[in-house]
């Protein structure tokens, strides 16, 4: 991968990362957040001690804490856990702070929010809901996570994609969109919250524009091999805009496992067994 933008500026307000959630999206957004100058404090549900060897991976820029302590440190916080854990963020500590959320809603295995499925809320406005003193913005939900760092690029390259923000606090998705520019991607505003079902799961924006075509009949390494290593074209912003504004309201609510190719399932399932 090419080194994306370094945080060279001494007066950036955001330095440090805080993660709650340390696996394939929280895990790649910090390899991409060190890469570009920024401290990065890592944390699950487990002893800061199960993340060390991720810790040992990234460098001096990295260390693994508590949730409470990896909230505190951060100028900027991401939280990457399952939806329907999305309660158990402590919504005191996380007061004030600007949280990136990555959640989406996957009604499976017998989970499901009523509020979702009728439309009445989207998934980003609950977690605003409960996190009631912080500014979240929805970010980095719709790329999967192993063409997170295959896609980052540096300001200006021709190769370089954009993912769609939606937030209620301009202010955050300033600092959230900057952040987003370091670390590789350029970014657009697709509205509110409330408006944020047009970049949920099964929009146009959702998943495809980042990920190749696998075509049936590959071997698994074959089809490993292509889905993680294909170029894609690069989504140009004004091409992200135009995905956001054709999207319509979508019904039944909630993302699709079947419609993803066998090969990112296959990867997931590996990466959930053997992570950090
Ligand atoms: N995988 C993808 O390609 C992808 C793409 C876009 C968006 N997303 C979304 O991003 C979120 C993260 O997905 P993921 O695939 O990276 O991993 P995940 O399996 O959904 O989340 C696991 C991470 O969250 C932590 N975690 C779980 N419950 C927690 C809690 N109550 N408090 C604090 N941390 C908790 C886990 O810690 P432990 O290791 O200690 O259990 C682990 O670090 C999900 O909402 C998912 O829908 C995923």
């Amino acid at each position: 991968m090419s080194q994306v933008n370094k945080v060279t500026d001494s007066r950036s307000p955001i330095k440090t990362i805080g993660f709650i959630g340390t696996a394939q999206i929280g895990g790649s957004l910090a390899r991409l957040s060190v890469k570009a100058g920024f401290n990065v404090v890592l944390s699950n549900t487990r002893d800061p001690q199960s993340l060390e060897p991720f810790v040992k991976e990234l460098g001096l820029l990295a260390r693994a804490a508590t949730i409470a302590e990896a909230i505190a440190a951060a100028d900027l916080v991401v939280a990457a856990i399952p939806l329907p854990v999305y309660k158990s963020l402590p919504a005191n500590l996380l007061a004030g702070k600007i949280v990136i959320e990555t959640l989406n809603y996957y009604p499976l295995g017998g989970f499901n929010i009523s509020a979702l499925d009728e439309n009445k809320f989207t998934s980003s406005e609950l977690v605003q809901q409960h996190l009631i003193g912080s500014h979240v913005v929805k970010a980095f939900h719709n790329i999967g996570y192993p063409h997170i760092s295959l896609h980052a690029r540096p300001a200006g390259d021709l190769e370089r994609t954009t993912v769609p923000i939606a937030g209620d606090d301009d202010d955050a998705k300033e600092l959230v969109e900057k952040f987003i520019n370091a670390i590789g991607y350029d970014t657009v505003d697709a509205g509110s919250l409330a408006e944020s079902w047009r970049i949920e799961p099964g929009t146009p924006i959702y998943y495809w524009p980042y990920a190749p075509p696998v075509p049936e009949g590959l071997s698994e390494d074959e089809a490993r091999k292509l889905y993680l290593t294909q170029k894609v074209e690069p989504l140009r912003p004004e091409g992200a805009m135009a995905l956001i504004a054709e999207t319509e309201r979508q019904f039944p609510v909630g993302g699709r496992l079947d419609i993803l190719p066998p090969i990112h399932l296959t990867i997931n399932g590996e990466y959930a067994n053997s992570r950090y």
